[in-house]
């Protein structure tokens, strides 16, 4: 279980840095924590014994506190005990479709206890350019819809943007045409 940077820490704001390649152990280990950590908060048994544990699906390596360009994705892809799962290094969005999309519940992040109401528009379909520490090599992945969402809220982390400065100040709510709700 890693303790996470809290919303208010000045290193979630910082950029991150690009990691060596291949990868480091430090580099790799930290992965493998981030990993088993999103394990653990999905578990409610593990929850329950550590009521500080937030469930979570993403999480990038400035909110465990080391600013590297490193993050994980884990999360229940259907019903049948298939999960989405990525160990990336070095992310880079390639290309981006000009369709946006949001999440109609809002997004959450394991960073930030307040409540931040309002649609965080993100870019419908997107290609990422990473270093895939599960496969250990560089891959190419492209990403629609929720999982699109998911990749740039992390990769926004390492930037130190987190998803509500996605959020239009004014409106929070606002509709924009031939965006998709998801
Ligand atoms: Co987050």
């Amino acid at each position: 279980m890693l303790r996470i940077t809290k919303d208010g820490v000045p290193s979630l704001r910082a950029p991150s840095k690009e990691v060596p390649l291949p990868l480091e152990e430090k580099d790799r280990k930290l992965l493998m924590d981030m990993l088993e950590h999103l394990k653990e908060s999905q578990d409610d048994s593990f929850r329950e014994k550590h009521p500080s544990v937030r469930e979570g699906i993403g999480l990038a390596a400035p909110q465990a506190g080391v600013n590297r360009r490193l993050l994980v994705i884990h999360y229940p892809k259907d019903g049948e005990g298939n999960y989405q799962t990525y160990c990336l290094a070095n992310p880079r969005i390639v290309s981006q479709s000009v369709k946006e999309c949001y999440l109609e519940s809002g997004e959450g992040c394991l960073s930030v206890d307040k409540e931040h109401p309002g649609y965080s528009y993100r870019s419908y379909r997107i290609r990422v350019e990473a270093y895939d520490a599960l496969l250990g090599q560089k891959v190419l992945i492209k990403a629609i819809g929720f999982d699109a969402i998911v990749l740039q809220h992390e990769i926004d982390h390492l930037d130190g943007i987190l998803f509500y400065d996605r959020i239009d100040k004014k409106d929070p709510f606002l509709k924009k045409p031939g965006a998709i709700a998801l």
